[in-house]
Parts: structure tokens; sequence; C-alpha cells
């Protein structure tokens, strides 16, 4: 017998040769031949593979012949993983043959309307056909007909015999989307794609099945006949519709919008988009839009239009008048990077004023954002848990969704969601812990508690103990596995305050030290306005008034001599008639402060309003001076996604009527106010940031620009560093701490107590349940996709999706309340009322009443109305009941 002592294994081979059409490639171990040869350089023709979709093998349009045991064979390249010594021919005379073979009788019943189809000039079939296709058919037959196109959504029409039955739409509706609502049907000859009867095509993402339909058996109604594809100009851009940051190209014909498109960006969108994303640009050629300045000569008199000198000189002689800190910016999270800094150098450069605040007091503090360890979406998709905290991602921020959606179906990621109601992301959760409004830091501290061994043994914070095990043992699972632990966080519900979710990934951050920590931010470039200093107490760069400082009066002088206010304070000082100027943003606060009534007494009583905006909305109304600010693909510049990732934004078309770029407006009042930033165009600014910016250096137009950033450039870029030598982080500066946050909130406005806001700590709410007689049912509101917002009802495709507003309760809430489903009742807070209309959903625990936040009611009025925000820091939750209408 021989020695059977193992031979050292050879090393595995990490690249094999494939060789193609007689050329030599490398390819990479599993790695399908059709993406192989693309990569190299062969393009081997397709229709049902994608290559962010499982692979089917569904139309054989991909044959090629395979080198094998037994010689040269046809087979689907799309199916094939390379293997080492591949011998690849795909323009053999059986190669040919087959492709004209499978041309052919794709377009047996093709109904050929090319002049009419919108993917004619961009169709795969047309081109397919003619570099691979016959030439000519021999079937003469009546070709088949169907009625077209039936609407399968309100977005979406089918031209049935236009389909090649690829199943793309159909995949990616299951696999990416999970909303299984477009299929097969029928069989053999007679199988068509379509939706069930009453089951219509309802959802978020499908416009990407119109995107990636290889013929035009898809299409989106409001593209449809828009254009041709030769009529398109485009540029790449990345769409601002929320703070994914999914890159996109913007399409335009004849000085107008008429299509956005995904980009396959690796880090981020992966080439999809939301329907919200793709289809509202409607609202930039809104007829709406504003265009010329507008001036009220008084209070109370009907605004008029005015050359832009008149009014730059109206705004610039009313700022002139206040005092530093009697002047408040509120908004700016939807602007650019260079709209957001030549703001801050307004305001706290400038005016002197440290009163500013990207936020409406319904996110979280610019600490709780920026001072965690941050993770990237693809930190996200990789880690070893995901723990959700915060806003339905489905609704709020969709594409994020779809990535955390695949980490949890495909790569098997587990997912621990908090949240007082059900989500888009439960049906992926490992564990789901519903926590009593109000009290997710009591829960994640008994999730963690059983995670470190302390089996919970009752109901604590409204969860079940079970859940809280559950919960417990994924996290414990995941501290072993060595991976880091990826908490989303943001505000899960506006009627309770903020710093409960802080307080709860602290709980989280102090228990593991392999926390990283994704801010789930809604509005577009909120990271953007925080990283250029549009928080108070903050300068640009991620550094706060006391260790910036120096720095920035190096290049900009003295800055403001206060700490400022938020938003909520800012409103409460106006109201209180200590902040007399407020300059919004691009804001409406009226809709979208947490707090409808603090946000009408701060508004009447401001002595001078401007806003600078691209549409009417209900607080611009109120305003003295309104200044038309060009919109989204009306200018250039950059912008920040959720990640830190600093990408291109660029202009299509122009701006209506002499609407003009943030920047530029910002430079024109503060040279009117006394300082020149030397600005001439928006490339200047850009260069003044990476210049100034200590997190931004690096961050040149120049390098955002070069091959290979097409995805963008996180910030701070590693190794790159401007400004003073300060110990701890990669620029040298210092960043907001988060082992310093106190989870409190301002409350006190007063100008004598602004240098040091009063702080009030958060109380437990542990076991406290509000008395069924009273206000019994605590109040959750959050974010829909389609809304009563100013954007989405200025998009006329997705206006009428927005639902009626509704209050959602546990049947078993009904029935204690002798109501019934579809009733009209009184939701009444200790603040406010609003008329809603019952739907019953036993999704939600009991106790709870959710209603849509900014959904709007017959008076415009929203959830705002029932929350109080000064009640709410100290109670830690809205409590509502509900009351019959009055007859
Ligand atoms: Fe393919 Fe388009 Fe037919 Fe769907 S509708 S199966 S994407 S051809
Ligand atoms: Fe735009 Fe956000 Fe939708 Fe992406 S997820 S397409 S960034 S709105
Ligand atoms: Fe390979 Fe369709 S692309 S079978």
């Amino acid at each position: 017998m021989t020695d059977t002592a193992a031979a050292p294994e050879a090393p595995k081979k990490t690249t094999m040769t494939v060789t193609i059409d007689g050329k030599p490639m490398e390819a990479n171990p599993g790695e399908l031949l059709i993406a192989a040869a693309e990569r190299t350089g062969t393009y081997i023709p397709r229709f049902c593979w994608h290559p962010r979709m499982r692979e089917v093998g569904m139309c054989r349009m991909c044959l090629v012949e395979v080198s094998g045991p037994r010689g040269m064979s046809l087979q689907p390249a799309c199916m094939m993983p390379c293997a080492d010594g591949m011998v690849v021919d795909t323009q053999s005379a059986t190669v040919k043959k087959a492709q004209d073979g499978v041309l052919e009788f794709l377009l047996i019943n093709h109904p050929l309307d090319c002049p009419v189809c919108d993917k004619g000039g961009e169709c795969p079939l047309q081109d397919q056909t003619l570099t691979f296709g016959p030439g000519e058919s021999r079937f003469v037959e009546e070709k088949r007909h169907n009625e077209k196109p039936i609407p399968i959504s309100d977005l979406v029409l089918l031209d049935r015999e236009r389909c090649i039955l690829c199943d793309r739409c159909t995949r990616f509706s299951k696999e990416v989307a999970g909303d299984p609502l477009i299929h097969f049907i029928n069989r053999g000859n007679t199988t068509e794609v379509n939706t069930f009867p009453d089951d219509p095509f309802a959802s978020y993402f499908s416009g990407n099945v119109v995107q990636i339909c290889p013929v035009g058996a898809l299409t989106a109604s409001p593209y449809r006949f828009a254009a041709r594809p030769w009529d398109l100009d485009q540029v790449e851009s990345t769409c601002t519709s929320c703070a994914v940051g999914c890159r996109v190209v913007v399409q335009s014909s004849g000085d107008e919008i008429t299509r956005l498109q995904g980009v396959d960006s690796e880090p981020v969108n992966w080439g999809w988009l939301c329907d919200k994303g793709r289809f509202d640009f409607e609202s930039i050629s809104s007829p709406s839009r504003l265009s010329a300045p507008v001036v009220r000569a008084a209070r109370g008199t009907a605004p008029e239009k005015a050359s832009w000198s008149a009014s730059t000189a109206r705004v610039a002689n009313a700022l002139r008048a206040y005092e530093s800190s009697q002047i408040g910016f509120i908004g700016g999270a939807r602007l650019t990077n260079e709209d957001q800094y030549a703001y801050v150098r307004l305001a706290k450069q400038v005016l002197k004023t440290d009163h500013v605040d990207a936020q409406l007091g319904d996110g979280l503090t610019a600490d709780a954002w920026l001072g965690f360890a941050p993770a990237t979406i693809n930190d996200m998709a990789n880690a070893g848990a995901i723990v959700l905290l915060g806003p339905d991602l489905k609704e709020e921020l969709p594409v994020l969704f779809l990535r955390l959606r695949d980490a949890a179906t495909t790569k098997k990621v587990p997912v621990v969601e908090f949240s007082a109601t059900p989500t888009g992301s439960t049906p992926y959760a490992s564990a789901s812990v519903r926590y009593r409004p109000g009290e997710v830091a009591v829960a994640v501290k008994a999730a963690l508690g059983a995670a470190g061994g302390t089996d919970v043994d009752r109901q604590i914070a409204g969860v079940e103990a079970e859940s809280l095990n559950a919960a417990g043992a994924v996290l414990a699972k995941a501290m072993a596995s060595g991976k880091k632990i990826v908490v989303v966080l943001g505000r899960a519900s506006i009627a309770e305050p903020g710093n409960a979710m802080v307080e709860a990934a602290l709980a989280l951050r102090d228990a593991s030290t392999d926390v990283l920590v994704l801010p789930a931010m809604r509005r577009a470039n909120l990271r953007g306005a925080l990283d250029m200093g549009m928080a108070p107490g903050m300068l640009p760069g991620r550094t706060t008034h006391n260790d910036g400082a120096s720095w920035f009066a190096a290049h900009w002088g003295a800055g403001p001599a206060f700490v400022g206010l938020d938003t909520l304070g800012m409103l409460r000082a106006a109201a209180d008639g200590q902040i007399k100027a407020l300059v919004l943003l691009g804001a409406d606060p009226l809709t979208d402060c947490a707090d409808r009534a603090l946000a009408e007494a701060a508004l009447s009583r401001a002595e001078f309003v401007l806003a600078i905006d691209t549409l009417p909305n209900a607080s611009n109304a109120h305003a003295d001076v309104i200044l038309p600010a060009a919109g989204y693909g009306e200018k250039n510049g950059t912008t920040t996604n959720l990640e830190g990732r600093v990408t291109v934004l660029s202009s299509k078309v122009t701006a209506p009527g002499t609407a003009r770029p943030d920047w530029m407006i910002a430079s024109e009042l503060a040279l009117l106010l006394g300082t020149d930033f030397g600005y001439e165009c928006v490339a200047d600014v850009t260069a003044d940031i990476a210049a100034v910016v200590p997190t931004h250096a690096g961050a040149t137009m120049a390098a955002l620009t070069a091959a290979g950033n097409a995805d963008g450039i996180v910030v701070p870029v590693p190794g790159v560093a401007l400004g003073p030598e300060t110990e701890g982080t990669e620029t040298g500066r210092t960043k907001p701490d988060v082992a310093e946050i106190d989870v409190a909130e301002t409350e006190d406005v007063s100008p004598a107590t602004m240098a040091t806001p009063r702080q009030v700590r958060v109380r437990s709410v542990e076991g406290v349940v509000p008395q069924p007689d009273s206000y019994s049912l605590r109040l959750v509101t959050s974010r829909v996709l389609y809304d009563q917002g100013t954007i989405v009802q200025a998009s006329p495709s997705l206006a009428t999706l927005a639902r009626p507003a509704v209050v959602k309760l546990h049947s078993g809430e009904i029935e204690r309340h002798a109501m019934h489903p579809g009733d009209t009742v009184r939701v009444v807070s200790q603040t406010g009322e609003l008329a809603l209309m019952i739907e019953a959903d036993d999704r939600l625990p009991r106790g709870i009443a959710f209603v849509a936040w900014n959904q709007g009611t017959e008076t415009a009025a929203g959830a705002n109305v029932l929350i109080d925000t000064a009640t709410v820091s100290v109670d830690g939750v809205t409590k509502v009941r509900l009351e019959s209408q009055r007859g």
C-alpha cells in the first residue's frame, strides 16, 4: 500500500483563461460567459439576460458555440459559467443560423409597429434583428392581434403583441421589488404577460420594467409619444427626490425634460429607480413654476412681480435692519452643496447668525446624523446584521429598501426591525419588535439584554418576551460573527421626539464595537447640508463652531457670536417676537414642520419673510418677497447622498423666466450686504468648497468627473487632509462626537439662553400606558411615497396616486370605540384635531392610531396639526383620542 497522506492542495486559481473568437481572455471563477465576453469586448446578443437578475435562459438569443467533451456545441452564453480552457465561437455559421432562427421566430407575431412604438430607435429587438437577424421572414400568415395598449397600472401600459416573453418584467417584480403583480398567464401559443383582474401593477418600482423591457411591450404613460430617441439629448446626473442619490440620465427634447432612466451605479442603485424619482421630473415643467421675483408692498397686500434688482435690494434692506440674532434661515436640504455653502456663508459669515437649520423638526440632530461611525450602502448589504431603527424604507428611501431586500433575500443578511408599526421591510426581517410608540429605547435595551444572555420573561415596552428574545438571539449571533452590525437610523415617527431613536442607537453602539450607522435621511441633500454647516452650532466640514472657529475665521473672518437655534427653536422665537426675519430656503414649515400651530404663529408674527423657491407652497404664500430659484435639471453642481457620497448634478434645460441658481442668489445678497464671495460660476463655488471645507478636500470637480469616479466620491477622501492638525480624524478636524450626545432636546429659545440652550432629559416612558378614557391611542405618523407634497402634486402622473388621508386602527380598537371602518371621526390631540375616515388594519398593534404624514385632508392640514412638539419632548409620544363627528 502506498502512503495515503494527502498531497498538499494546489492553490486555487483566481482567474481562468477562456478563448473567445480566437482571442484568449481572463475570466473570474463563476463568471457567466455572456458577462465575461462583454467585459472583454465581445458583445453576445441577448434579450432575457440582465446582469442584476437571475439568469433564466428563456430567449436563446445568446446561443454561441462552446467547446466540450464532444466538441463544439450550441450553448446559451447566459447560462454557461466560464471554465478554464473553454473555447468559444460567437460568429460561426452555426451560431449565425441559430440567431437567424431565434429572431425569425420572435418576429412571427411581432406587430412591427416600430414607427409608433416608444421603443423604436432604441429597441434591442430592432437593433439585434438588423445586426444578427435573417433579413427576411418565411412567415406570411396573419399575425396575432390584441387590444392595445391596456393599462396595467396608473403609470404603465402593456402592448401584449409586442412582448417576446423574456421574463425580465416578471423576474424584476418578483425577485427585485418583491411585488409579484405581473405574470405569465395562459399556456403555449397563448402565453402572455399580464396582471390578474383587480390586482393592478401597483408597485413603487414599476418604471424599472419599462426601462428593462427589451421591446416596446411595456411603456410609461408619462413618456408615451412624448419624444423619439433621436430627438433626445441627455446628461448623467443624480436623482434628488430622496437621499439615496440614485444615478440617472436626464433626457430632454426641445428644452423640456422628458424622461429619467436609471444608471447602474454599483455602490448605490444598481440601475433601479423608484417611480417617484423617475416620474416627478414633471414638476420641473409645471405651469405653476415661480419664474419672476414677487414682492408684497406690505402685509395683507397682493404680491406683485418685481425686477431682480428691486427685489434683492428690498431683501438686503430688510435684513440689514435686524440684529444677527433676529434672523433665521430654515431649509436648504433640497439644494446643491454649492447652494448650501453659499447660504451658510451668507448666514454665518455675512449676517453672523447661527440660526440656520436645514431640517424642520422632523429629523435627528446634526450630532446624531454625523457622530456615529458611518456605514455605506454596501456596508449594510454585507453586514453581519442590519438593525432598522427608523422610517419605513420602502416609503421614504425606496431604492435603499431594494438594496436591503436583496441583502436579506440573496445574501441572507439577518434584519432586526424595531418599529411600532409594520413596514415594507417586515416580510424580510428575521425578528420584528413592535414597541409601544415612545418606548423604542426600552425595547432595544431589553433585546440587547437578551443578546447578552439575560432572557426576557415578560412583556416590555409593549413587546412580547418572545420577540425580544428572538431579536436578542439574532444580535448575539451577529456580534459573535466578527462582522459589522449596521444600524439604519432615522426618525420613525414624527409624533415622537427623535432623541428616542438616538438613545436606542447609542445602546447598540455601546453594546458592540462593531456598529456602524447608515443615516436614513429623507430629504435629498440633507447630508450635504450638514456637511456645509446648515445646522446650529455647525460649520462646514462636519465641525462645530468651537472646533472650527479659528480655521474659518482665517478664511471668512469672524462668524456668529452665539450658538443658534434649530427650526423649532427659531419658530418659537419668531412666534415670541424674538426672531423677526425668516428666510425659507425651499422650505415649507406649515406643511413639513412637526408642529403646524407653531409654524403658523411664527410666520404670522415674523416681520419679514423671504422665500426662495421653485414652486408655490403653503408657507411661501406668506412671504414678503419670493425669489424664483432654478430647480432640478436646471443647474450644475454637486449633491451628497446619505452615505456621504458626493456626485455631480448636471443641468439639462433652461430655468423658467428669470429663475436663478441659489448660489447666485446668495452671492448677490452677500454683495449687497457688503461681502463679495468672488464667485462667477458654480465651478468657483465647488473649488472653494474643496479648498476650504476640510472634509471635502480632494472632492474637486476634476476628481468627481475623472474616469473611475462615475459613482462619486465618499468624503472625506482617505489620505487627503486639509485644515489644522488636530487628533482623531482623517481630515485633521474634530467632528461631532456622538459619545457626547445628551439625548435631549433644546427647549428654551429666549435670546438670554441662546448661547447655552437649556436641555430637557428624555423621560423613560416604560410602563406609562395612557388611560382608555382620555387620550388612549398613541399616534404614529410617518411619510408615504405619494403625498400631498409640492413636488408630487406638481407632477400630474403622480398627483392622483396620493391616497386620501385616513386614520388606521386595529379592528379591535374600532370596536372598542363602537365605530366602524368607513366612519369619519375626529382624531383629537391636546393641540388640534383632524376629521379622518377610519380604515381597519389588523397588522397594527392595538393602542396605536396611524396617520400618514402630509397626506392632506379637506382642510389641507396634515398630521402636524395634532403634534405639540413641546409636549412631545416631555411625554415622549403624542396621544390622541377618537370622537364622533359633530352632527
Ligand atoms: Fe419581456 Fe417586455 Fe414581455 Fe415583460 S413585457 S416579458 S419585459 S418583452
Ligand atoms: Fe430618487 Fe430616492 Fe427614488 Fe432613488 S430612491 S430614484 S434617489 S427618489
Ligand atoms: Fe441567454 Fe436569453 S439571453 S437565453
